[in-house]
């Protein structure tokens, strides 16, 4: 469906004048006539209309009258002209719009007692607003439901057949899964060809369905609209930071659904940059963590080989005591701290400040480790930010966007929709760099299938072409004359054909995507996980920097180097402190001015500048004996990082492991202390989403069993350790952040940032540039390589104990590949292979998958089942200490 100038914002039309209800008002030439009576306030009804896709104008309800016309006119697919003569209300124009809605009902099963719609059906509503008392000409269809889907059910006695679901998936969504068909003598909603709907289940269709035709699985029949409780918060799964509702009874998790529905229409086609509002499958179907049997509602404390419930009190007592003996004993840096970034800033801002003022220690870290600090700290280097400096609107009304080493629809489902919207409104050109086949590969303009690990050198053919086809942005350059030298130095060795052999990527392409880069006016690069957590990382971040840089893409609006986060949460992570080389408000630890405010803030001496470990750093110390006692909240890394990382050794050698988590992990099956956490479900707090918003958390439900938020335990364990932390919610808590980092609580408004890389390029650039461009890298010599990542219906380990999403996305167990290598293998699907790496060997099932480009084979991230993991070798970034382990060399053989 061509989008009319009406939904267009990006285009270009005469501003015309027509009257509406003997008022003038000014339009865009061949806008969608209804948009422009609700621009002036007015709202008439409409079934089949949203404002996030085209007018489809099936349903009759948005009836004007148009003066110089007999009938009604459809106001939704009728175009603003000039000199128009529109009236909107009167007797005719309500008795036509009732005639419709009983039309609608004629054919209406009228079985709203077992309806999940009842009481929110925008059918029930127009038949109460038009006065319809009498059916008596109902007659029922008896069309079975189509319960084939894991998620959702169709049933097409109630469909209106308004299409707003078909159009949201293939507009807004660009899946396209669903499509009318005549079964049955009547025109039905089906999955395309009829067949299960296999889709990216986001639900988006079950949002904007007006009538009870899509039903949610996980909550038919189980309530009411109005018997639950609706609680305004934000999705704990990935760095998009989607707001939803968690709708709760008691202490039960009912439903989510999120700001997109039917009835929220009547917004204007601009607002959607900033997102359409809509949740993508983990926010809407992965909520059953929450309420999980699995929770862990009891504090345990390990007495012999067992682990006991015991109360709190002795709990806390044992924690106090344990850790102060280990203090008294080895001093403060044999405790060390390791957070997930699912916390609250609140709740990682007083872990900081726990491990550096109650423990003394500067040994803490964050899940921002596994990647994004590789982004926060080059970012941070070369233009002073930390953060990515661009946001959604900015993302979507960009008219160039390269993505690099990242397979957003599956990690970032909602930013990936901001992209689509790009592509589909705003004609972005979309150059896409990948190891795998990816959804936005697809749709993209310039979609390039990459060899896997080749990011880095894709880079460097990038900054060759620009250079060579002199794509350079004079103004950028010619302040910085040294660096711009040394940069043409570092890269004169590179030949643009060598490494369009290395790296699949022809030398045309080169340079056909360095020039709609260059030539754009605004122009994003975004890189992810094909970058941030592969070896380079750090300096590949840089390298994307200088490409922007010599393009005029640094500083300039709409333009910038940006990423994505895996966990809701790791800018947060960072911005708070949780590293051990940062403190609060992005400020090195060093740094003595901030040192000076926060020692005066806290009342203490910080812990000494150049100290701390990180990640790796504290399980090497924990390895060695140098810490004693490890502090873990919501992190895992016993079921994370590879066998070669020697975690459980590590552990192992504790004198104390207290593991603070909802669930009871791999890691917390070794520990001494478990201590019970909730869920954000429970709990009030801020998350900071990867475009550097604050967003608010808040509690829809009682704690579950004695479970406590983290921010609670961590103050009751602060003073049980001597300090007098007076926290009773998570205001207080932000009071003391917005004193230290004011401006931080940005009301949900990303602050913008101006990248500036004048510093950078003036001090010590030359030096660094010269290295950076030298491969050295050396390449496995096995035959396959095996890439472990995302999937689209699953975030960490977290998604896996939600068992919609393990309805949905299984775990098969079986390495994927691509058809014609298990051809030349011999292989069929189902077959056992024996997958062999330098670190060990594994016998597993194969299974086809297109998206698996060819020598390479793929097995998500999120199982260890069979333990693939345990296969991959680990680099650690020399800089940034960020680990390395989702790729490895790989051997595959039929058994
Ligand atoms: S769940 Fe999402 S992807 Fe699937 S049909 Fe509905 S809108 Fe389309
Ligand atoms: S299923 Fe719902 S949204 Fe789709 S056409 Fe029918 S009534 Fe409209
Ligand atoms: S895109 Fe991310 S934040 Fe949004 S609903 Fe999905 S997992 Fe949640
Ligand atoms: S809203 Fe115009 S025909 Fe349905």
């Amino acid at each position: 469906m061509g989008l009319k100038p009406a939904t267009n914002p990006d285009v270009e039309s005469a501003t015309i004048e027509l009257t509406i209800d003997g008022k003038t008002v000014t339009a865009k030439d061949g806008v969608s006539l209804y948009d422009v009576i609700s621009s002036t306030g007015k709202i008439i009804p409409a079934m089949c209309y949203h404002y996030t896709f085209d007018p489809f104008g099936s349903c009759g309800m948005c009836l004007v009258m148009q003066e110089g016309k007999k009938a009604p006119v459809r106001s939704c697919t009728a175009k603003a002209t000039a000199g128009m003569i529109i009236r909107t209300e009167g007797d005719d124009l309500f008795q036509a719009r009732k005639k419709a809605v009983e039309k609608h009902l004629s054919v209406h099963p009228l079985d709203c007692p077992v309806c999940d719609a009842d009481g929110h059906c925008e059918l029930q509503d127009m038949a109460f607003q038009h006065g319809v008392t009498n059916l008596a000409n109902a007659k029922q269809k008896f069309i079975p439901e189509d319960t084939r889907s894991p998620v959702l059910d169709f049933n097409m006695n109630r469909c209106i057949a308004c299409a707003e679901c078909i159009n949201v998936c293939k507009d807004v969504l660009m899946i396209d899964a669903l499509q009318f068909m005549k079964k049955g003598g009547f025109n039905q909603v089906v999955a395309k060809g009829d067949l299960p709907l296999a889709c990216e289940f986001c639900g988006d269709c079950l949002a904007v369905c007006p009538v009870g035709a899509i039903t949610n699985k996980f909550s038919k029949y189980l309530y009411k609209p109005w018997q639950m409780k609706k609680t305004t918060t934000t999705c704990n799964y990935c760095g998009d930071g989607c707001q939803m509702y968690l709708e709760t009874k008691d202490t039960e998790v009912i439903r989510v659904t999120s700001p997109l529905s039917w009835k929220n229409k009547w917004g204007d086609r601009a607002d959607t940059s900033k997102g359409h509002g809509g949740l993508c499958v983990k926010g809407r179907f992965g909520f059953e963590y929450i309420d999980s049997p699995k929770r862990l509602t009891r504090p345990l404390l390990r007495k012999g080989n067992q682990l006991v419930e015991v109360p709190w009190l002795e709990a806390m007592h044992a924690v106090v005591d344990r850790f102060t003996d280990v203090r008294k004993k080895h001093g403060p840096d044999a405790i060390g701290g390791l957070i997930t970034a699912r916390c609250t800033n609140e709740e990682l801002y007083l872990f900081q400040k726990l491990m550096r003022v109650a423990f003394r220690t500067n040994n803490l870290d964050s899940s921002a480790r596994y990647g994004h600090l590789n982004f926060v700290r080059a970012s941070k280097l070369a233009l002073g930010i930390g953060r990515t400096p661009n946001d959604w609107e900015d993302l979507t009304k960009a008219k160039a966007v390269l993505v690099i080493g990242s397979n957003l629809t599956e990690t970032n489902p909602l930013t990936s929709v901001r992209i689509k919207e790009a592509i589909r409104v705003y004609k972005a050109q979309v150059m896409v760099f990948d190891s795998s086949v990816t959804n936005l590969g697809k749709l993209g303009s310039h979609p390039h299938l990459i060899k896997a690990g080749s990011e880095g050198l894709v880079i460097d053919g990038l900054v060759k072409a620009a250079l060579e086809l002199d794509l350079v942005d004079e103004e950028s350059v010619k302040k910085h004359p040294q660096a711009f030298a040394a940069l043409k130095s570092a890269v004169s060795a590179i030949s643009l054909e060598q490494v369009a052999a290395k790296t699949g990527v022809t030398v045309g392409q080169f340079k056909d995507a360095a020039t709609v880069l260059a030539e754009s006016p605004r122009s994003i690069i975004l890189c992810a996980e094909g970058i941030v957590r592969q070896p380079d990382g750090y300096q590949n971040v840089l390298k994307l920097i200088d490409l922007a840089w010599i393009t005029g893409k640094l500083g300039r609006p709409g333009c910038g180097v940006n990423t994505v986060t895996e966990e809701p949460n790791e800018q947060g992570a960072v911005d708070m402190g949780v590293a051990p080389e940062f403190l609060p408000g992005l400020a090195s630890f060093d740094d003595q001015a901030m040192r000076d405010k926060l020692a005066k803030a806290w009342d203490v001496t910080l812990p000494a500048a150049g100290t701390g470990a990180n990640l790796t750093d504290i399980l090497k110390r924990c390895r060695s004996g140098q810490i004693r006692a490890l502090y873990v909240v919501g992190e895992n890394p016993l079921a994370t990082l590879p066998a070669s990382m020697e975690v459980r050794a590590a552990l192992d050698r504790l004198e104390l492991l207290v593991v603070q988590d909802p669930f009871l992990t791999e890691t917390g099956q070794m520990a001494h202390v478990l201590l019970p956490a909730t869920t954000s479900a429970e709990k009030d707090g801020t998350f900071t989403n990867l475009e550097g918003r604050v967003l608010r958390v808040r509690q829809a439900m009682d704690a579950l069993g004695e479970s406590v938020p983290d921010w609670q335990i961590l103050t009751a364990l602060a003073n049980g350790l001597g300090c007098q932390w007076e926290y009773e919610s998570a205001n207080d808590i932000q009071a003391e952040i917005m004193k230290l980092l004011p401006g931080y609580y940005n009301l949900g408004q990303p602050k913008k940032l101006i990248p500036s890389a004048d510093h950078y390029l003036s001090n010590g650039y030359t030096a660094a540039a010269s290295s950076r461009y030298k491969t050295t890298r050396s390449e496995s010599a096995r035959p396959f390589t095996l890439l472990m990542g995302q999937l689209l219906y699953h975030s960490g380990k977290l998604s896996t104990v939600a068992p919609g999403l393990i309805k949905i996305g299984p775990n098969t167990g079986r390495i994927r590949m691509n058809p014609a290598d298990m051809e030349r293998l011999g292989l069929q699907d189902g077959a056992t292979v024996k997958l062999t790496s330098d670190r060990g060997s594994l016998q597993m099932g194969v299974q086809v998958d297109q998206s698996v480009a060819p020598n390479t084979c793929f097995f998500p991230e999120h199982f260890n089942e069979p333990p693939v993991k345990d296969l991959m070798s680990v680099h650690v970034d020399a800089i940034t200490g960020v680990p390395s382990f989702k790729r490895s060399g790989v051997t595959i053989e039929k058994v």
